[in-house]
């Protein structure tokens, strides 16, 4: 809400080491490592939810809370994966796989999520 679209596109170079964006019909719209899941449709999708990832406790138990992403909370959780899981489960010691933290451009780089989230 209220992010940059073009400036979130250039910012998710600092995504890609780790994650792709590809379609369900396979189309990539960005090439991208697997270190990650998908990143493609995750705003309205339930968090750790990508059927062929292999989710950490964390983000299973983030799943469990009925947590879906919005643009609101991606902008939380890329600024501090742990301590947003941790704040949402209500457990200090839950710890992602993520170990990346976006430090600015948070909102434009949910916008641009957004943008790849057909809905
Ligand atoms: C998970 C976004 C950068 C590795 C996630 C999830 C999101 C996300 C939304 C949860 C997905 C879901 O619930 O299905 C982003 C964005 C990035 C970024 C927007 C850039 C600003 C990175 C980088 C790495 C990384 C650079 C690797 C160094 C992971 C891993 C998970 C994950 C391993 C799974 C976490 C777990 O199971 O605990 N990311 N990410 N991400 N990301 Fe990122």
């Amino acid at each position: 809400e209220g992010g940059d679209v073009a400036a979130g596109e250039k910012e998710f170079r600092k995504c890609k080491a780790c994650h792709m964006i590809q379609s369900a019909d396979g189309e990539d719209i960005v090439k991208g490592g697997k270190t990650g899941p998908n990143l493609w449709n995750i705003v309205g999708r339930p968090a750790g939810s990508q059927e062929d990832f292999k989710y950490s406790d964390a983000l299973l138990a983030l799943n469990e809370t009925g947590e879906v992403w919005t643009e609101e909370d991606l902008a939380a959780y890329v600024t501090d994966p742990n301590a947003f899981v941790q704040e949402k489960t209500g457990d200090s010691s839950a710890k992602t796989k993520m170990t990346f933290k976006l430090r600015k451009g948070q909102a434009d780089i949910a916008a641009y999520l957004a943008s790849v989230s057909p809905d």
